[in-house]
Parts: C-alpha cells; sequence; structure tokens
C-alpha cells in the first residue's frame, strides 16, 4: 500500500476519515504518519491507532525558512509516497515543496478558484453563492492557487450559518478526499508499474 502522511491543525475529521478508509484492507494507501504545527486534537485519531504522530510548531523554530526544512525532516523521516494537507492552516515552504512537489496535496472546503485561504466558507457565504463545495489540489507556492485534481459541489441553504455549511461541506469534502487519495496512488503505482516495464 502506498504511504500517506497526513497534515493538520484542527479537529482532524478528515483525516479520521482517511484512517476509517484504510480500514479496508483493499484501500490503496496507508497513514504512516500524522503531524500538526500545534497540539491538535486531530493528532488523537492517529495516536488512539498506534500510528506515528508529530509536531512541528512555527515558534519553536528560529524563523519560517528552518520550520520549513524542520518539517521537511520530519516528513521525509516517514518516506510518504503522498503527503495530504487535511485542515494544515499553514503555507509550506520551498523546503517542503523541493522535497514531496507534485505529491503534495491539500482539500480546501470552496471551489477554487473562488474563496481562497483561511475564511473560505465565511467568504462564500458573505459572498451569497447558491453552490460552494470542497476542492482537492496539488500544492504550489501560492496560497490555495495549484493545479485542481478534484471538486465536489454543496447546496447553499437560505438559513445556513458557517458552522452549520462547513459540516456539509465537510461531509462532501471527506468522500471527495478519500477517493482521490486513492484514485491518486492507484494512478502512481501504475505508472510506476509502466516505466519498470519499459526498464527492462
Ligand atoms: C476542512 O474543511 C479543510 O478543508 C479546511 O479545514 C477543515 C478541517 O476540518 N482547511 C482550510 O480551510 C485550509 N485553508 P477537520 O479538522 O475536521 O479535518
Amino acid at each position: 500500500r502506498a504511504r500517506v502522511a497526513v497534515l493538520l491543525s484542527g479537529t482532524g475529521s478528515l483525516c479520521a476519515a482517511l484512517l476509517e478508509a484504510t480500514d479496508d484492507p483493499a484501500f490503496p494507501a496507508e497513514v504512516v504518519v500524522v503531524g500538526s504545527d500545534r497540539a491538535a486534537h486531530g493528532l488523537e485519531h492517529a495516536r488512539r491507532r498506534g500510528i506515528p504522530t508529530f509536531t512541528c510548531g512555527l515558534g519553536e523554530h528560529a524563523d519560517r525558512p528552518a520550520w520549513d526544512r524542520a518539517l521537511a525532516a520530519e516528513l521525509a523521516g516517514h518516506a510518504p509516497d503522498l503527503v495530504v494537507s487535511a485542515g494544515f492552516m499553514k503555507l509550506v515552504g520551498p523546503a517542503v515543496l523541493d522535497a514531496f512537489g507534485g505529491r503534495l496535496i491539500n482539500t480546501h472546503p470552496a471551489l477554487l478558484p473562488a474563496f481562497p485561504g483561511a475564511h473560505a466558507v465565511r467568504d462564500a457565504l458573505a459572498a451569497g453563492v447558491a453552490v460552494t463545495g470542497a476542492t482537492v489540489h496539488l500544492v504550489d507556492a501560492g496560497l490555495d492557487t495549484g493545479p485542481v485534481l478534484a471538486q465536489r459541489e454543496v447546496a447553499v441553504h437560505p438559513d445556513d450559518d458557517e458552522a452549520e455549511l462547513h459540516e456539509r461541506i465537510k461531509e462532501a469534502e471527506r468522500e471527495l478526499l478519500v477517493d482521490t487519495v486513492a484514485a491518486l496512488v492507484t494512478a502512481g503505482r501504475t505508472s510506476e508499474q509502466r516505466t519498470r516495464k519499459s526498464d527492462r
């Protein structure tokens, strides 16, 4: 199974959904480490399963580049095939991007390129859109700007507040993330097999 590292900053319900998916031995990936930039509640989902966790706080490092290098090193220590930012509320820097670019994905609670940033659900409500949703995209150096891999729409209800709408988005987002991780690692494995065959 492909090795997946998860990064989170909050409650980690997306991470929990991914962990539950991996309970099926037919699921093509396993979570090998869960990391955070803080003592996040979401790390508990991994601890309960005996999966290694780490915290790499910005404040514990001299500056942002040092933090970014430490985060890259923590991740590299677990040799992940894929890194999933699932509610990780920090922008990664060049060290992480150099090591994991192209196999680092993020999940975002809006239909990117609409409503990037840390308040996507609030911003969508304020804009009065009838439909928002969730996006899984490749991470690049920008804020929620990398190529979109998959999206799912969610209708906004007239009486929605931010919490209600976010919870409905997260229901869609959990499925989208699990499906996208499975599709990505399956495609990756197929291309590796092809490469190996043509090497012969
Ligand atoms: C998710 O909706 C995720 O897309 C969002 O935080 C939530 C985490 O939920 N991330 C961002 O807004 C990043 N800009 P969780 O802690 O329950 O998994």
